[in-house]
């Protein structure tokens, strides 16, 4: 896994927009999955300001989401799909039919997860899958003992996980208790994955992922096995890493040609 420690969380989103800037340039229909959560909130910023300078164009993008909590409407001010048109999609000029929330309010859960399956496939695959992680160490809503080939599914949140997301509802009752997500498996099959992390309160969590050894335990820990995973970290989440000085060597010493 690349790791690339930056002095601020404005610096990596800035990084992360660039790549993927740089992906959508070189790939007009480029698949972007994507994240919700605080962390990718400059990422998003860092897109829209490039949009707004006429540098990137949207027109043929499509976005795959990597989850959605069970019984919330896309009007549900804590939905996923709301916080993706007030923090993205409305900034962008992207077709609200090119982007894709899985269903909260879905009849048949299973059926609806085999169709969002699908419909990547169908897409040609995520090009580029970005990922915050949760301080119990998981990506989209993979909980720990989440299995490590699992598809898009329903799952059952774990209490670390409410708790820490009741800051955005009126109390950790109101927190829906189910959510659909990718699978990790299913995030394993992006071409390349982004993940991003801010903040002492990741720290734990970043060394597991990255220097932990490979378990259900810590889902993101499956991101070792993937070919082209680069993690994009500010200096209070690597603070747990114990070879941080080798992850700046290597970019320091990066040849030219990875550089551009
Ligand atoms: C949430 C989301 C994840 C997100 C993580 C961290 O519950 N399902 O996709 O990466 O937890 O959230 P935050 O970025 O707010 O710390």
């Amino acid at each position: 896994m690349e790791v690339i420690i930056t002095p601020s969380a404005r610096e990596a989103s800035a990084e992360a927009a660039r790549i993927a800037a740089a992906l959508i340039r070189g790939k007009r229909r480029a698949v972007l999955g994507l994240a919700t959560g605080s962390t990718p909130l400059g990422f998003y910023d860092e897109l829209a300001a490039m949009h707004a300078r006429g540098e990137i164009d949207f027109a043929e993008v499509m976005t795959f989401n990597l989850d959605e909590y069970v019984g919330l409407g896309p009007d549900h001010p804590q939905s996923y799909a709301f916080f993706m048109r007030e923090h993205f999609f409305s900034r962008v000029n992207i077709a609200h039919w090119r982007t894709h929330v899985p269903n909260g309010l879905a009849v048949d859960i299973p059926a609806h997860c085999v169709a969002y399956e699908t419909a990547i496939a169908e897409a040609g695959g995520i090009d580029l899958q970005l990922l915050g992680v949760g301080t119990d160490g998981h990506i989209g809503f993979n909980e720990p003992s989440s299995s490590l080939g699992s598809r898009t599914r329903l799952k059952t949140l774990s209490e670390r996980t409410v708790t820490d997301n009741a800051r955005h509802f009126a109390s950790a009752e109101e927190v829906p208790r189910h959510v659909i997500t990718m699978g990790v498996g299913t995030i394993l099959d992006a071409r390349r994955c982004l993940v991003l992390a801010f903040g002492k309160q990741k720290a734990a969590a970043v060394a597991a992922m990255v220097e932990g050894p490979i378990t259900a335990d810590v889902p993101a820990s499956a991101l070792q096995f993937h070919a082209a995973c680069t993690l994009l970290v500010d200096e209070a989440a690597a603070a747990k890493l114990k070879r941080v000085d080798y992850y700046r060597w290597v970019c320091a010493n990066k040849p030219a040609w990875q550089r551009a």
